[in-house]
């Protein structure tokens, strides 16, 4: 494939080529020597119309790690500002010579606009509610990390769900590799055709943590939300947060993630975040091993 814009088009097997490659690049970021010549005639541009501490760091050392050249542009301190459009500000950098382009945009289908428009490959670093394919391939790439398989895994996607590119991603992701999906949260948290993906709906947030194996917990995008929703942070904590005691009411150990940013004391409390049950920086760090395997794959130089 040309370009990485959702994980819904993937097959189980390109989703298995980019673990095993992942896997690879594990190995190579934990020896002394971090770096291999891979991407060494690459130029990759961090495109981020969005703010962005995990991903844009995690592409920007993948890239870096793959000996690629490496160049960062940000919206809030751009030519945006003064009217450039996105297609414009694009094709400016591709005009320097460009051959990738890594793009976190606040619009549903901002790189699929562009892929119909521009040359380079184009990965998707998140683009609104839509997807944000790198983040479920880390999470999922993680789970099997922990469990030793996804297949008949039970996985309760606990949150935010109808404002998430996270959740409808490791949905997509998840659904592919044989996990059972299970999404939790306030009715009115959750999007109307959700079942239709082929997930259970759980209202309750004890009965989730009773049927999973892993929790992936979700924060409150209030920055999505144009109107006021139901709960306010402070209702959705009592009623959703996840702490310590919660945990202790199980008959198993259960595996806690989060794709970060953490809300510490809404949807998960410190006692849970920073426990032996939380995988949470283990996802980060296998973050910069999947976006080497994505672009590596991408690039087509393991053909
Ligand atoms: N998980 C994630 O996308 O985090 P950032 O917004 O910090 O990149």
């Amino acid at each position: 494939q040309k370009h990485l814009l959702g994980i819904k088009n993937l097959t189980e097997k390109d989703i298995e080529l980019i673990y095993e490659t992942a896997k690879t690049f594990k190995d190579v970021i934990n020896r002394p020597i971090k770096k291999v010549p891979s991407l060494r005639d690459i130029t990759i541009a961090n495109v981020f119309f969005e703010n962005s501490t995990r991903t844009r760091l995690s592409f920007e050392l993948a890239e870096k790690r793959l000996s690629a050249d490496v160049v960062n542009f940000s919206s809030s301190n751009s030519s945006v500002k003064k009217g450039e459009t996105l297609l414009d500000t694009v094709n400016n950098i591709l005009a320097m010579k460009v051959d990738m382009v890594v793009m976190r945009h606040s619009s549903p289908g901002a790189p699929h606009f562009l892929s119909k428009h521009i040359d380079a490959n184009i990965v998707n670093a998140g683009d609104g509610t839509h997807e944000h394919p790198t983040q479920a391939l880390l999470d999922t790439f993680s789970i099997l990390e922990k469990h030793g398989t996804l297949q008949g895994v039970k996985v309760a996607i606990i949150g935010d769900i109808l404002h998430s590119r996270v959740a409808i991603s490791n949905i997509f992701a998840l659904k592919k590799m044989g996990a059972e999906v299970m999404v939790c949260g306030p009715n009115t948290l959750l999007p109307k055709y959700i079942s239709s993906l082929g997930v259970k709906v759980e209202l309750d947030v004890m009965k989730a943590l009773h049927w999973c194996d892993v929790a992936n917990v979700l924060r409150i995008q209030l920055e999505r939300q144009q109107i006021k929703y139901f709960p306010s942070l402070r209702e959705y904590s009592l009623y959703y947060g996840i702490n310590r005691r919660m945990l202790d009411q199980l008959d198993k150990e259960i595996t806690i993630m989060h794709p970060g940013p953490i809300n510490r004391g809404v949807e998960l409390n410190s006692d849970v975040a920073d426990s032996d049950h939380a995988i949470i920086l283990d996802q980060v760090e296998n973050g910069v091993a999947v976006r080497m395997s994505v672009l590596y794959l991408l690039a087509g130089l393991h053909n």
